[in-house]
């Protein structure tokens, strides 16, 4: 019986070994060398990553076992959960800067109800402010990055200013969240060698972005929603604002708009998992 037991075992193993073994390895990143960075909050990302890793392995090496993929139907009511199949080939960041606000609360409701993902690049006083927000946002899967503290012109500061205005806000989202951010937003994207290293000796990277909605100009929430579904191709990151009513309004609008073309919205976390210090990402990709 153990005999009968063993060989059957042998064979499933036998079965299931050469297609997990020609799934392919991610190299491990190494741990940012940083002065400032947080150990604890590194070795938490670092399982997080090791987690998306593994299930992305198990799933190319199992296929059959991952749920198919349907095509994007907006028109349902309940929205099936779709975090941009495991490998995140069709996600699309989108990202909302200035907030929290008092909007803010409305789009983390659309967010929800549409099982999307978002980044929210706070600002530092505004943070310190709505500290719930912040809460809710980790709490409900989203990344949330620094947009500094007074929103000033990074590129025209000194080494010490970039990094008084970084620190502030990395500060307020680790007071509200426990957790430290691994993304800054330099303000009008205005960014260059200075921003770069700061960024870097703080173990931090900057999220620029590809698609500029320009929200903030018209306030017109129907071009809100073609600008981004329009500009978004896989990998994008999609640049718009929280603190204005029109923006939160195109939020169905948008994550209909982007699954319509198959793009998943996601967080940057998800999109990026383990970016570079100090590195400008634009896109992935
Ligand atoms: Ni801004």
């Amino acid at each position: 019986m153990r005999r009968i037991l063993t060989s059957a075992l042998t064979v499933l193993v036998a079965a299931a070994v050469p297609a997990a073994a020609n799934a392919q390895l991610p190299p491990i990143p190494q741990l940012p060398v940083s002065s400032s960075s947080n150990f604890q909050d590194e070795i938490n990302h670092r399982i997080d990553d090791a987690r998306a890793q593994v299930e992305d392995i198990t799933s190319k090496a199992f296929p059959q076992k991952a749920p198919k993929q349907k095509a994007p139907t907006p028109a349902k009511k309940t929205e099936p959960r779709n975090s941009g199949g495991v490998d995140c080939a069709n996600c699309v960041a989108i990202t909302y800067d200035d907030g929290p606000g008092a909007e803010t609360n409305r789009l983390l409701d659309k967010l929800k109800a549409k099982n999307a993902h978002a980044s929210f690049m706070v600002l530092a006083p505004s943070a310190e402010q709505h500290t719930e927000l912040l809460k809710r946002m980790k709490a409900e899967g989203h990344t949330i990055g620094n947009h500094t503290k007074s929103h000033r012109q990074l590129n025209t500061l000194s080494y010490e200013q970039v990094s008084q205005e970084i620190d502030a806000g990395n500060a307020a989202i680790k007071k509200a969240t426990g957790q430290s951010t691994r993304w800054v937003r330099p303000p009008y994207g205005a960014t260059n060698a200075t921003v770069d290293q700061v960024t870097h000796d703080k173990g931090v990277s900057q999220a620029l972005w590809d698609v500029d909605t320009v929200d903030w100009k018209d306030r017109n929430s129907e071009h809100v929603c073609s600008s981004a579904v329009q500009g978004a191709r896989a990998g994008s990151i999609v640049l718009m604002h929280d603190i204005h009513p029109t923006t939160v309004d195109a939020a169905d609008c948008v994550i209909d708009g982007l699954r319509a073309k198959g793009l998943e919205p996601v967080s940057l976390d998800r999109l990026l998992r383990t970016p570079a210090a100090g590195k400008r990402y634009y896109a992935r990709g």
